[in-house]
């Protein structure tokens, strides 16, 4: 399962480098405003330097929802830097999109999916990724990680090689189950993944072994 960072905050995508576990940035327009990132050639710039930091694929959202906008952003960003992936919402236009920007070889991720039949758009498609944003539907009372777990079944009937981007990840426990789920990728804020490495049983073993060291 391939670890990407849910930021557009380069400190954290630094440190989650720096852990050597990340093989990929997703941002979005929420989190690039977060940032403080605005206007199109300071998010060109900002897409740039997160490419200059990891090595895996970045996600660069489209801000446009037409299909001749979405085409003339989609190639602009991915003209910026070989590691860029062409975020697309999974509106009508954008199944359009992603089938002419993969036709191209432009690599992209279906975002904002909430449902299998979506999945089964954006991988007829073409999409390298599919997002299904788990957060999000556990807030509306639905399990999140059922939909990444069906959706993984149902491309591994068919062979479809859209990767299953498990988004909208809230807490590290979302992880472990989408793990459980078959997810290709999880993409995560910084501290699920921090979370990840926590228990007491070793902080207590690891302070019992350096004072059994430091007796002998
Ligand atoms: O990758 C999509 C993600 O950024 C959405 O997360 O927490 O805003 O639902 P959230």
């Amino acid at each position: 399962m391939k670890f990407f960072i849910d930021t557009a905050n380069l400190d954290q995508i630094r440190e989650a480098m720096d852990l050597g576990i990340l093989d990929g940035v997703t941002t979005n327009p929420s989190l690039m405003a977060k940032e403080g990132i605005r206007g199109d050639e300071n998010i060109r710039r900002h897409y740039v330097e997160i490419c200059q930091i990891v090595e895996g694929d970045v996600s660069a959202e489209v801000i446009a929802t037409d299909f001749e906008g979405m085409i003339r952003e989609g190639e602009a960003l991915a003209a910026l830097h070989p590691q860029i992936v062409v975020k697309i919402p999974m509106i009508k236009d954008g199944v359009k999109a992603i089938k002419y920007l993969s036709s191209k070889g432009i690599k992209t991720n279906c975002t904002l999916v909430f449902s299998a039949g979506q999945a089964i758009l954006a991988a007829k498609a073409g999409a390298t990724y599919v997002s299904p944003f788990i957060g999000r539907l556990d807030d509306i009372s639905t399990e999140g990680v059922e939909l990444v777990a069906q959706i993984v079944d149902i491309y591994r009937y068919y062979d479809f090689e859209t990767q299953v981007l498990a988004a909208s990840i809230r807490h590290t426990m979302h992880i472990i189950q989408c793990a459980e789920a078959g997810a290709d990728v999880v993409t995560c804020p910084l501290q699920p993944i921090l979370g990840l490495l926590n228990h007491p049983l070793t902080d207590s073993g690891l302070e019992k072994f350096l004072a059994d060291h430091k007796k002998a």
